[in-house]
């Protein structure tokens, strides 16, 4: 089987080095080019040091870009939109890890991103990118919008219970706590060590733009809300989702087992984790480092008819390389799990 060309785009940045890292690994992939503008002529290595002696590849501009059979687009907000029509005349397909084509819904992304979308005309080209609830259309896609860290750490994590109808639709409150790769590499002021290191920092307690893509992935026909919440805390990988929902009528622990078991039973990267005793007995980001997996519990608080569902993943691979990858494996009709396979560390 000859493999196919890929090129990643905007690949110096935290996304971009997942995937160069996974990819060099698939057996089925070339990885044809890798841009940066700041980093131009550099090799990968100099710029993400675990890969050195892995590759010989360097970094070429975004004018440079060949003709390739995917591309993955790893840019900041809003320069997919821009760009789009050339991105798609090199590549017959696409996976954008930005949020610019996640939402369906022009209106949505305007009250949500406060401004409007530059081509919503092909918001409906891109398939939502979380494969456990859009894997049928991404088979046969060809351009994906892979999900956001927040955003896929909580939807996995209340997905059955939503589509169910299980869940009270306007008390659901959701808090996450995140890692400072969340971010990218950019420094800023509030990344400067001094200020971030040892932080608990409520960053976004409203309005984070990640809550829209939870309406539209939750919301099974229902006027529902989120009442969702975001930390950063002194952590560089990992996102955290504790989830308090009210069910609509009282759930015993042996329902909602099932109901998980059911859904998730097939996934090869959801693993239900819920144990009676030990330090691991609910999800922890750290065991999540460098896999793709997303791990799910919960504990009920029957007295209050409060049911805490607590999910986590590592950001940088469920929550944008590693899933991206997933998609892009479903679209080429590849195993899933192709060069997603690292089981993580213990310990760490
Ligand atoms: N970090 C996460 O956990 C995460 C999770 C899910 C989704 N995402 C999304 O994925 C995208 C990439 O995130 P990231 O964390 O990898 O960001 P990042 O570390 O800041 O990297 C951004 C990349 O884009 C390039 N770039 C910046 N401005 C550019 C411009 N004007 N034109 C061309 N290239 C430009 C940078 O290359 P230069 O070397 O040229 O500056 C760099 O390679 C973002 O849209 C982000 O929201 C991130």
């Amino acid at each position: 089987m000859s493999k196919l060309r890929v090129s990643i785009v905007g690949a110096s940045g935290y996304t971009g080095g997942e995937l160069i890292r996974l990819l060099l690994f698939h057996p089925f992939v070339d990885i044809l080019q890798v841009t940066s503008e700041r980093f131009f002529g550099k090799p990968v290595g100099k710029v993400h040091p675990n890969l050195r002696k892995r590759t010989n590849l360097k970094f070429c501009g975004l004018d440079d870009l060949q003709e390739c059979d995917a591309l993955f687009l790893c840019l900041p907000h809003g320069s997919a939109q821009k760009s789009i029509d050339r991105f798609k005349a090199l590549a017959p397909r696409i996976i954008d890890l930005s949020a610019d084509f996640r939402l369906n819904d022009p209106l949505l992304y305007e009250k949500w991103y406060k401004h409007p979308h530059e081509r919503p005309e092909l918001l409906s080209e891109f398939v939502y990118g979380i494969p456990e609830l859009h894997r049928e259309r991404m088979a046969k896609a060809q351009y994906i919008s892979s999900a956001g860290c927040n955003a896929t750490t909580t939807i996995l994590g209340l997905y059955p219970l939503f589509k169910e109808g299980l869940a009270l639709p306007d008390r659901t409150v959701v808090e996450v706590k995140v890692g400072s790769s969340e971010a990218g590499n950019k420094a800023t002021a509030g990344s400067h060590h001094p200020e971030r290191s040892g932080c608990v920092r409520s960053f976004m307690p409203g309005g984070h733009r990640h809550t829209a893509e939870m309406l539209q992935e939750l919301a099974f026909g229902r006027d529902i809300r989120i009442h969702f919440s975001a930390t950063a805390i002194d952590m560089v990988r990992g996102v955290l989702a504790t989830a308090h929902v009210f069910p609509g009528k009282p759930l015993s622990e042996k329902e909602i087992w099932q109901l998980y078991r059911k859904t998730y039973a097939a996934e090869p990267f959801i693993r239900i984790v819920k144990e009676r005793d030990g330090n691991y007995r609910l999800p922890e980001p750290k065991l999540l480092w460098g896999t793709n997996y997303c791990d799910i519990g919960f504990a009920l608080d029957e007295e209050n008819n409060r049911l805490v569902v607590i999910s986590a993943i590592d950001n940088l691979m469920k929550g944008a390389a590693g899933q991206a990858l997933q998609a892009f494996n479903i679209m080429n009709g590849f195993e899933e799990t192709t060069a997603l396979e690292f089981p993580g560390l213990h310990p760490v």
